[in-house]
C-alpha cells in the first residue's frame, strides 16, 4: 500500500503537523483562510488514513494513542470551524449521526454465491479429480484461505470512494449496511482503484468479531445482565445490523476481504491473472486481505496446507469454521463455471466441530457480580476440539426451556474459539423416561436471600446487595455515586479480604484501628477515608437512592422518586400502582423497585444505615427546590444541535429547574424542541411530525421570561452575561 519512501514522508508530516497542532484551539482553526484550512484538511486526512491502516490493517502502529488522537482532534476542530471542506471520505464521517433506522434492500453486483462443502482429505482428492478433469490438466494450482466465520458481506467503491457496503442477504440481495460498514476501521473510506484504471469494483469480504474482542464483549453483557452472544458469528452478524452506528463503532469489528465481485471495466487489470494476484491487489489498497493465501501445487499440497491449518487455529485471533480452497488461475474460473448454487472452482474444507456427547449430571447455579443466577451444567467429562470438558453454560432458564434440556439428558456440548463451552442441545433419542426438570432455585446460593425475576430479563437474580458474591461490585458503585475518595477497587477489596465490611452499612461503623489493620494503611490515609464516608451522609436524597444500585434505577429515575417520596420509608411503602404511575417510571422500574425492598436483608442495611446517621431523607435543598414554581412541568424537551451559550447538559438543568423533562428523541409527546447550530436527525425528526421547535435565541427569551421563578436559573444566565 505505501512504499518505504512514502512511509517515510508520512512519518515527516505526521511529526510537523503534530507540532503545528501543538495546544491550538478553535480559533486558530477559524482564522486559516480557506486555501491554508484546505491544505491542512488534506495533509491531517492524509497521515490519519496512513496511521489508520498501520494500526487497524497492518496491526502495526508508529505513533501513540494520545498522538493519534491529537491529530484526530484536530481535523474535528477544523472542519468545525470550516465545514464546507469536508469530504465523505474524511476519517472524521465514519460515524453517521443522521441515521434514521432503516436498512434499504439493494442488489448486488453479481450473485454471491455460497460454497460447497467437503469434510476429509477424500473429499478434496475427489474434488480435485474433477477440476481435472474439467480443465483437462494433470495438476492445477490452488490457492487456500482460511474461511472466516463471520458475516459475508459486500463492499463497492466509485472512483476510489466507498459508497455502498451491504449483507449478504439471499444472495442476490442484501441490505445496505454502509452507515455500519463506515465504522469499521479496516474498511477503507478511499482506496486508489483507479490507478490500474478501475472505475467501479464490488469486492466481497467478512465482517468478524476477533475473538479477544468478543470475550471481552460477552464479560461486559454479563456484567449488564444480557444475555451473551453463543460466538464471534452470531456477534458480528448481530452488530452489523445495529440501528445505532455509534454503538456499532464500539464494537470492535474487523473486516477480511478475499474475493472482487464484479469490476468495471471487466477485465480487471492486465496483469492480474490469478486469485493470488487479485489478494495483492487488495491488500495494494489497502484492504485487510486473509493472514493465510498459500498457493499450493496440487491437491496433497493443499491437504497438508489445511491439515496443519486445523491445528493452529486455536491461536489465531478470528474463527475459521474451515479453509477455502479456491483455483488459482482466475481464466479457469469461467471455464468450471458453477452448479446451481456453487460455483466449481472453489470449495470449503470444514474442521471437524468441536461438538461432542456426553451426559449432563446435575445443574448448579453462579451467582454474578450483579447478582445474575447463570444456570452450569455439571457434565460427565468428555474430550471437545482437544479440551477435556466438565462444565458448560446453559446461558439462562429460557434458553434452558426452549431447548427442553433436563438433568439426565444426554447433550451436546460445543467449544466455538474462546467462548466458554455451551450446551447446543439434548439427544431426545437416547431419553430413558428417568430424566429430571432443571428448576431455578428459590433462594440464592450463596446468601440465601429468594430470587427475583425482572420483567424484562431472561435471568432470575438475587436482590440481596449485600450478597458475598455482589457485595465488591456494590461497594465500588457506592463509593463512585456518593464520591467517596479512596473507596475504590483496591480498598474495596482490602475490606471485603480483611473482613471488616460485610455490608455497605459497615462503612458507616469503621474505626481507624480497624483501618489501621489493613497492609499499607497509615493515620492518614485513614483518616481521610472516614472523612470521606461520613461527608456521604450530606448527599443529596437522590444520590442516596442511586448509590443503592437498584436495578433501572439511574440517577434520572432516582430524582424522580426523590421528587415523589420525601424519605425512604414511604418510598418502600409504595405500591406497584403508585410507583408505576409517576411519569418517567414504568412497570420494569417499578417491579425491580419492589424486588429490591422485598429482600429482608436490604430493608435491615437501610436501618442500620440510618441508625448510623445516613439519612434516606430529602436535604433541605431539595425540599427548597421543590417548593419553587415549575412552569414546565410535565413538559418533554429535545435538544439538537450545538447552542452558543450553553452545553447540552446546562440547558438541560435548566430546564429541569423549571419542572420540564429533557429527553433524547424526538415523539408526538414532545413538547418543544430547542435547536441548536448543525442539528441532527431529531431536527427533520420534529419537523416530519409537526413539533415546535424554537432557536437559540427564543430559547433564551423563555428562560429569562421564567428566571424570577428560579434563583438557579436566574443566577445562570446572569453568569452567561444574557440577563
Ligand atoms: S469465497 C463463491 N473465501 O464462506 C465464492 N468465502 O459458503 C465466494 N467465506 O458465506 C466465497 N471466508 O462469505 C470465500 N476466504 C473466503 C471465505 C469465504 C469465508 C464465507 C463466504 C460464504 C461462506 C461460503
Amino acid at each position: 500500500m505505501y512504499t518505504k519512501e512514502e512511509e517515510r514522508e508520512l512519518q515527516q508530516l505526521t511529526d510537523r503537523l503534530l507540532k503545528l497542532v501543538e495546544g491550538k484551539g478553535k480559533e486558530f482553526f477559524s482564522s486559516l483562510s480557506k486555501e491554508k484550512a484546505r491544505e491542512l484538511a488534506e495533509d491531517l486526512r492524509k497521515v490519519i488514513r496512513y496511521h489508520d491502516y498501520k494500526y487497524y490493517v497492518q496491526a502495526s502502529p508508529v505513533i501513540s494513542d494520545y498522538q493519534y488522537d491529537k491529530l484526530f482532534h484536530a481535523l474535528k476542530e477544523l472542519e468545525e470551524a470550516h465545514p464546507d471542506l469536508i469530504t465523505p471520505d474524511s476519517p472524521t464521517q465514519r460515524i453517521s449521526p443522521a441515521f434514521t433506522g432503516e436498512f434499504k434492500k439493494v442488489k448486488h453486483y453479481a450473485e454471491m454465491t455460497s460454497l460447497d462443502n467437503t469434510y476429509s482429505p477424500e473429499d478434496l482428492r475427489e474434488w480435485d479429480r474433477k477440476v481435472r478433469e474439467l480443465l483437462n490438466q494433470s495438476e492445477v494450482e490452488y490457492i487456500v484461505e482460511p474461511k472466516f466465520d463471520g458475516a459475508s458481506v459486500e463492499l463497492v467503491y466509485e472512483n476510489d470512494l466507498f459508497v455502498r457496503g451491504a449483507t449478504r442477504g439471499d444472495g442476490i440481495y442484501g441490505e445496505d449496511i454502509t452507515v455500519n460498514l463506515k465504522t469499521i476501521r479496516s474498511i477503507p473510506l478511499k482506496a486508489p482503484f483507479s490507478k490500474c484504471g478501475i472505475e467501479l469494483i464490488s469486492v466481497r469480504g467478512e465482517v468478524i468479531m476477533p475473538k479477544s474482542v468478543f470475550k471481552k464483549l460477552n464479560e461486559e453483557r454479563e456484567r449488564e445482565g444480557l444475555t451473551p452472544f453463543a460466538n464471534p458469528r452470531n456477534a458480528a452478524a448481530g452488530t452489523i445490523r445495529l440501528k445505532n452506528p455509534a454503538e456499532v463503532a464500539k464494537r470492535g469489528l474487523d473486516c477480511y476481504v478475499y474475493q472482487v465481485l464484479y469490476s468495471k471495466p471487466k477485465e480487471l487489470c492486465r496483469d492480474i491473472k490469478t486469485q493470488k494476484e487479485a489478494l495483492t491487489l487488495l491488500s495494494d489498497c489497502g484492504f485487510k486481505t486473509p493472514p493465510i493465501q498459500k498457493v499450493c501445487r496440487g491437491i496433497e499440497e493443499v491437504i497438508e496446507t489445511v491439515l496443519a491449518a486445523q491445528e493452529e487455529r486455536e491461536s489465531w485471533d478470528f474463527e475459521a469454521d474451515g479453509m477455502v480452497i479456491k483455483v488459482n488461475d482466475i481464466c479457469a474460473w469461467e471455464k468450471l463455471g458453477e452448479t446451481l448454487h456453487h460455483p466449481r472452482w472453489a470449495v470449503a474444507y470444514k474442521f471437524p466441530a468441536k461438538q461432542a456427547v456426553t451426559k449432563l449430571i446435575d445443574v448448579v447455579w453462579q451467582v454474578g457480580r450483579t447478582g445474575a443466577l447463570t444456570p452450569v451444567a455439571i457434565l460427565e467429562p468428555v474430550e471437545v476440539g482437544g479440551v477435556v470438558v466438565s462444565r458448560a453454560t446453559l446461558f439462562n432458564p429460557d434458553f434452558i426451556k426452549s431447548k427442553d434440556i433436563k438433568i439426565g439428558d444426554y447433550v451436546i456440548v460445543e467449544r466455538a474459539g474462546e467462548t466458554i463451552p455451551y450446551i447446543v442441545g439434548p439427544v431426545v433419542e437416547r431419553r430413558t423416561g428417568e430424566e429430571k426438570p432443571i428448576e431455578v432455585p428459590k433462594n440464592c446460593p450463596v446468601c440465601g436471600a429468594p430470587i427475583v425475576k425482572e420483567l424484562d430479563e431472561a435471568v432470575p437474580r438475587c436482590p440481596n446487595i449485600n450478597c458475598p458474591a455482589q457485595l465488591k461490585e456494590h461497594l465500588i458503585y457506592w463509593g463512585k455515586v456518593l464520591d467517596i475518595k479512596g473507596l475504590g477497587e483496591a480498598t474495596a477489596s482490602q475490606l471485603l479480604k480483611k473482613g471488616l465490611v460485610k455490608s455497605i452499612a459497615d462503612l458507616y461503623y469503621l474505626s481507624k484501628i480497624d483501618l489501621l489493620k489493613l497492609p499499607g494503611w497509615g493515620a492518614k490515609k485513614a483518616q481521610n477515608l472516614l472523612e470521606q464516608i461520613e461527608k456521604s451522609k450530606g448527599a443529596p436524597f437522590y444520590k442516596k437512592l442511586t448509590a443503592l444500585g437498584i436495578r433501572h434505577v439511574g440517577e434520572k429515575t432516582a430524582q424522580l422518586l426523590a421528587k415523589r417520596f420525601k424519605n425512604i420509608r414511604e418510598l418502600i411503602e409504595a405500591d406497584f400502582t403508585t410507583l408505576s404511575s409517576i411519569a418517567g417510571i414504568g412497570p420494569i422500574t417499578a417491579t425491580s423497585i419492589k424486588n429490591f425492598f422485598k429482600a429482608k436483608q436490604n430493608v435491615e442495611m437501610i436501618n442500620r444505615l440510618e441508625e448510623a446517621g445516613f439519612k434516606f431523607e430529602r436535604s433541605s435543598e431539595e425540599e427548597m427546590e421543590r417548593e419553587l414554581p415549575k412552569p414546565l412541568e410535565g413538559q418533554r424537551v429535545v435538544f439538537t444541535g450545538e447552542l452558543k451559550h450553553f452545553t447540552r447538559k446546562e440547558a438541560q438543568r435548566l430546564v429541569e429547574l423549571l419542572g420540564a423533562n429533557p429527553t433524547n428523541s424526538v415523539t408526538k409527546k414532545t413538547s418543544f424542541v430547542v435547536v441548536g447550530e448543525n442539528p441532527g436527525s431529531k431536527f427533520q425528526k420534529a419537523q416530519k411530525l409537526g413539533v415546535k421547535m424554537l432557536n437559540e435565541e427564543e430559547f433564551v427569551e423563555l428562560l429569562k421570561k421564567y428566571s424570577d421563578l428560579n434563583p438557579e436559573v436566574k443566577e445562570a444566565l446572569k453568569e452567561k452575561g444574557l440577563l
